[in-house]
C-alpha cells in the first residue's frame, strides 16, 4: 500500500491519499482537499493533473511507451489494421473472427449516408476548412440517429454498439464527401466490397465512369496512419470530449466538440503546419539550419517536434518515420521535403536548445509527407487525424458515460480580476 502524503499549511498538516495505476503511476488524491482545507490545486494546462481514471491507452512519455488497452504500438503498427484496432480500443479486448465480422457489417451498412447530410455539406462554401465542416457534421449527424443520442447514458449505452460503428463508419464518408462538394465532383457512393481504407479512397479519387484502384501499399500505409492515431489518452480533444459528456452530452455531439479541439496548430492542425514549414523552408533554399536558429531565438517553432508528455521519441514518430521511407519508394516517389525533415530532426536532436527542453519528433512530424504521397490534400491533413481518433473519442464518452457515480467536469479558477466595486450610471464614466 503506498503511504499518504502530507501537506502543510500553515500550522495544520493534512493527509492526502496516494493512488496507483496498473502502471505504478502514482498520484496523490486531492478530490477533498478543498472541502477539508478551503484550498484548490493550481495547474494552468493541467500538466499535473490527473482528471481520470482510464483503461484506454498507457503512455509513459519518459521511455517512449504507447500502448492501446495494454497492447503496444510496435505490435499493433505491425499486425493489425485500423478496423481491428478501432474496434479493440472502443471494446477493449482484440475482436474474435466473429466479432470482427459484426463490427465490419456495421461499418459497411453505415457507409453511406442520408440524402439530408448530403445537403448540408453541399450548402457550405467551398473554400470552408474540412474542420468545420466535419465537425458540424457530425454534429448533425445525430440528428439522423435520435435513437442513438438521447442524452441519457444508460440508454444511450444500450445503443454503444451500433452508435460507435455509426460514428467510425460515416466520419471517413462525411470527410471524403466534403472533400469531393468542395471540388465541384460528383459524388460517389462506397462499395460494399471494399474494406474501410479502400473505400475511403474510392470515394475520393474515382468518378462515375472510372474506379480509382489503390496500390497495396496506399492502403497500407493509411490504415497505419489511421491506426497511430486511434487513442493518445488524455489529450486537449479527448479531455474535451470528455468535459462534453461529462455533461451527459450524447455521443455524437461529444466527438464533435473533440473535433473542433483537434484543430488548433498546437494540437492536430500541427500536421497541416508541418508541410506549410516544410514548404517554406524549401522555397527559402535552405537546408532547416537557418529556420533551427529562428527556432532557438522564438523567432518560429520547430512544428511536429515536442510534446506535453513524450521527453523521449514519440514512438508514432518513429513508426512513420521508417514508413516515409517504404511508402516513397515502394510508390517510387521522390519528396524533397523528406531530405529537409530528415535533417531538420537530426540537427534538432544535436542541438543543446532541443536537447536541454527534451524535444523530439512527434507523430506530426513525419505523417504529412505520407498523407502527402497517398494524394490527400493539404487542409485534409488534419481530419484525417480525426477520422483515426474517433475510436479514441468514443472510447473515452464511453468510459465516461458509464461511470455511475462520474461528476460533471467543473474545475475552479483563481479570480485575478477586480475587487467589488459599485456600478456607475452611463453619465458619469
Ligand atoms: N519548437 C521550438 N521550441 C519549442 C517547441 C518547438 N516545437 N516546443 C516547445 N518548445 C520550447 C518552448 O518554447 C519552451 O521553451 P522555454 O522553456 O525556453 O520557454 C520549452 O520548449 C517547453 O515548451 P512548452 O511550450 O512549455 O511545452 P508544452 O508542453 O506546453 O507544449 C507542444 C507542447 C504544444 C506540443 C509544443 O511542444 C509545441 O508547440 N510543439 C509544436 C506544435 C506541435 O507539433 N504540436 C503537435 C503536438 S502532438 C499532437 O497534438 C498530435
Amino acid at each position: 500500500m503506498p503511504s499518504d502524503a502530507i501537506l502543510r499549511i500553515e500550522d495544520k498538516e493534512y493527509k492526502l491519499p496516494v493512488i496507483v495505476g496498473t502502471e505504478g503511476e502514482r498520484a496523490i488524491d486531492c478530490r477533498n482537499l478543498r472541502a477539508n482545507t478551503g484550498h484548490i490545486t493550481f495547474d494552468e494546462g493541467y500538466g499535473n493533473t490527473g482528471s481520470c481514471e482510464s483503461q484506454v491507452t498507457f503512455i509513459d512519455g519518459e521511455a517512449g511507451i504507447l500502448r492501446y488497452r495494454g497492447y503496444p504500438i510496435e505490435q499493433l503498427a505491425e499486425k493489425s489494421d485500423f478496423v481491428e484496432t478501432a474496434y479493440l480500443v472502443m471494446h477493449g479486448e482484440l475482436p474474435t473472427p466473429s466479432q470482427r465480422q459484426r463490427f465490419s457489417a456495421y461499418l459497411r451498412e453505415n457507409a453511406d449516408m442520408h440524402r439530408g447530410l448530403y445537403r448540408l455539406l453541399e450548402e457550405f462554401p467551398p473554400d470552408s476548412h474540412p474542420m468545420a465542416v466535419l465537425s458540424a457534421a457530425m454534429n448533425a449527424l445525430g440528428c439522423y440517429y435520435p435513437h442513438l443520442c438521447t442524452n441519457n447514458h444508460e440508454r444511450d449505452l444500450q445503443n454503444y454498439e451500433e452508435a460507435s460503428a455509426v460514428a467510425v463508419s460515416k466520419v471517413r464518408t462525411l470527410t471524403a464527401m466534403s472533400y469531393r462538394l468542395s471540388k465541384g465532383l460528383a459524388l460517389v457512393h462506397p462499395k460494399r466490397n471494399l474494406t474501410y481504407c479502400e473505400n475511403f479512397l474510392h470515394m475520393m479519387f474515382s468518378e462515375p465512369y472510372y474506379d480509382f484502384i489503390p496500390e497495396p501499399e496506399v492502403v497500407r500505409a493509411l490504415n497505419l496512419i489511421l491506426l497511430l492515431h486511434a487513442d493518445h489518452e488524455q489529450n486537449c480533444s479527448t479531455s474535451t470530449v470528455r468535459m462534453v459528456a461529462s455533461s451527459g452530452a450524447n455521443l455524437f455531439a461529444s466527438v464533435s466538440a473533440g473535433i473542433s479541439a483537434l484543430w488548433g496548430p498546437l494540437h492536430g492542425g500541427a500536421n497541416m503546419a508541418v508541410i506549410d514549414m516544410l514548404e517554406q523552408i524549401h522555397a527559402a533554399g535552405d537546408d532547416g539550419s537557418r529556420f533551427i536558429e529562428a527556432a532557438k531565438n522564438g523567432k518560429a517553432r520547430l512544428m511536429g517536434f515536442g510534446h506535453r508528455v513524450y521527453k523521449n521519441y514519440d514512438p508514432r514518430a518513429k513508426i512513420i518515420g521508417r514508413a516515409c521511407d517504404s511508402v516513397l519508394a515502394k510508390l517510387g516517389r521522390k519528396d524533397p521535403l523528406l531530405d529537409i525533415a530528415r535533417h531538420l530532426e537530426q540537427a534538432a536532436l544535436k542541438d543543446s536548445y532541443f536537447v536541454e527542453r527534451k524535444l523530439y519528433p512527434n507523430v506530426d512530424f513525419y505523417s504529412g509527407i505520407i498523407m502527402r504521397a497517398i494524394g490527400i490534400p493539404l487542409n485534409m491533413f488534419t481530419v484525417m487525424f480525426a477520422i483515426g481518433r474517433m475510436p479514441g473519442w468514443i472510447a473515452n464518452w464511453r468510459e465516461i458515460a458509464s461511470t455511475s457515480k462520474a461528476r460533471i467536469y467543473r474545475p475552479r479558477q483563481i479570480y485575478t480580476g477586480a475587487v467589488k466595486r459599485d456600478y456607475i450610471a452611463t453619465n458619469q464614466r
